[in-house]
């Protein structure tokens, strides 16, 4: 039986993806490997939304194209947004390369490795939802369900519209049979994806009578999603999210700054003060509620006031968590064009600061926990410490705790006793 090596890069999304690819593939008479050597077909599945995340595959790609030096037959291929993002270019940039494949082509993979001389298949389309096609899922408690795709709102520094195209969202019907499939699998919780998940609409459901739907299924403990866009955020999602306890009390909504300038600036759609208007929006209505962000320092036109913004923001909402980024401009969007008014040592700067704050505002946020019960889904032994076990709490923060009978998919109350920025340590005291 022929192998193939999969390797992925990026968000959430992408790695659903690549669940999706090595469905395909597994349809198509090949089986799974882990080792690049012993693969007929090495496929990375990649991101696109930084020049650094590009950086890294092509010189990872050029070591793979190097090291199958002339086995016959093996075939190298891109996958992904950065797939997407260059096209049928990266045929002649990266000598060697195979294949090229957008994230609206992986139906036609098989096709695609039978072909004679190079190929790209980079067609954007509007309609393909992948609906029908069954990923290969990863072990373990917690899996990924495609709910939406695309994105229609063009923030001006963002790449993704133009690699993965408009919105566009499953049905609900298909979506619940789906999820009744991964509850039967053993699956504890659900992770709803979308580039807009909250923007999922599908003949009159929409996100909020798409997240009751999902909390009513059986077997199926724990519902999250990711990433929502604040401006997509209707009542009927936070009402669900108060109502279903099923439905996490975690949220990551990104900011990406703290000033209405730069908001402006990057056409997100929003104010600061609608943004916060929105936090408390979801404090009221979710007990326990926890908020984790995306920023972007040096964004063209920002000024030491507009960082102090971000920074004095980040405070007031008091993330638990934050993904902090220096601007990288992408050729195609709108602000690609727009000259850089803050210099790399500057954005390294910016981005340092924020990094400390945040550090000693995680680290606060979870000290407040100490001696407290918090409700645990275990996945398996802890990575760091030696024999103990390891979980997410609802608030999607990571819990370790002394061994007990306590398996994976099992929820258990834990004690926490000790806490760094990143873990809550504790002891199980009940189920
Ligand atoms: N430069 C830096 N960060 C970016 N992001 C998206 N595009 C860029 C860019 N050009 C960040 C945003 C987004 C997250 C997924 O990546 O913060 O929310
Ligand atoms: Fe990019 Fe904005 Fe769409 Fe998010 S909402 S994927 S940041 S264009």
């Amino acid at each position: 039986m022929r192998a193939f090596y999969l390797e992925s890069y990026g968000c959430q999304m992408n790695l659903a993806d690549s669940e999706l690819i090595a469905g395909v593939l597994s349809g198509c008479g090949y089986r799974p490997t882990d080792a690049a050597e012993d693969a007929d077909v090495i496929l990375l599945n990649t991101c696109a939304i930084r020049e650094h995340a590009e950086q890294r595959v092509a010189q990872r790609v050029r070591q793979l194209i190097a090291a199958r030096g002339y086995r016959e037959g093996v075939k190298i291929g891109l996958a992904g947004c950065m797939a997407q993002h260059h096209r049928e270019k990266l045929l002649s940039m990266v000598p060697g390369l195979d294949f090229v494949v957008g994230p609206d082509g992986y139906r036609r993979l098989g096709e695609l490795l039978e072909a004679e001389a190079p190929t790209a298949d980079v067609q954007l389309d509007r309609d393909e939802t992948y609906e029908g096609l069954l990923p290969a899922r990863a072990d373990g408690v917690r899996a990924w369900l495609t709910i939406m795709r695309g994105c229609n709102r063009f923030c001006t520094f963002c790449v993704v519209p133009y690699v993965r195209g408009r919105e566009r969202s499953l049905p609900a019907d298909v979506l619940i049979e789906e999820l009744e499939t991964i509850a039967a699998s053993g699956y504890r919780e659900v992770v709803l994806l979308g580039q807009t998940v909250n923007a999922y609409r599908h003949d009159g459901v929409d996100f909020g009578e798409l997240l009751r739907r999902c909390a009513a299924v059986d077997g199926i403990e724990r519902v999250r999603f990711t990433s929502p866009h604040p401006a997509d955020m209707t009542d009927s999602a936070i009402e669900a999210m108060g109502d279903c306890p099923e439905v996490c009390p975690y949220i990551h909504l990104p900011l990406q700054s703290g000033s209405d300038t730069i908001l402006e600036a990057m056409d997100r759609g929003h104010t600061v003060s609608e943004y916060r208007e929105l936090v408390s929006r979801l404090r009221d209505a979710v007990p326990g509620m926890s908020f984790s962000t995306d920023i972007i320092v040096g964004y063209p036109g920002e000024t030491e006031e507009d960082f102090e913004a971000t920074s004095s923001m980040m405070d007031e909402i008091d993330y638990d968590h934050a993904f902090l980024f220096k601007y990288s401009a992408r050729e195609g969007t709108r602000a690609y064009k727009v000259a850089e008014t803050v210099s790399e040592k500057e954005k390294g700067r910016r981005l340092q600061r924020l990094i400390e704050e945040q550090e000693h505002r995680s680290l606060a946020s979870n000290h407040r926990t100490l001696g407290l019960p918090t409700e645990v889904l275990v996945e398996g032994p802890a990575k760091r410490q030696n024999g103990w076990m390891s979980g997410k709490n609802p608030q999607f923060k990571t819990v370790v705790f002394e061994p007990t009978d306590a398996g994976p998919g099992d929820l258990v109350r834990v004690e926490v006793s000790s806490a760094t920025s990143h873990t809550l340590v504790g002891r199980q005291t009940g189920l």
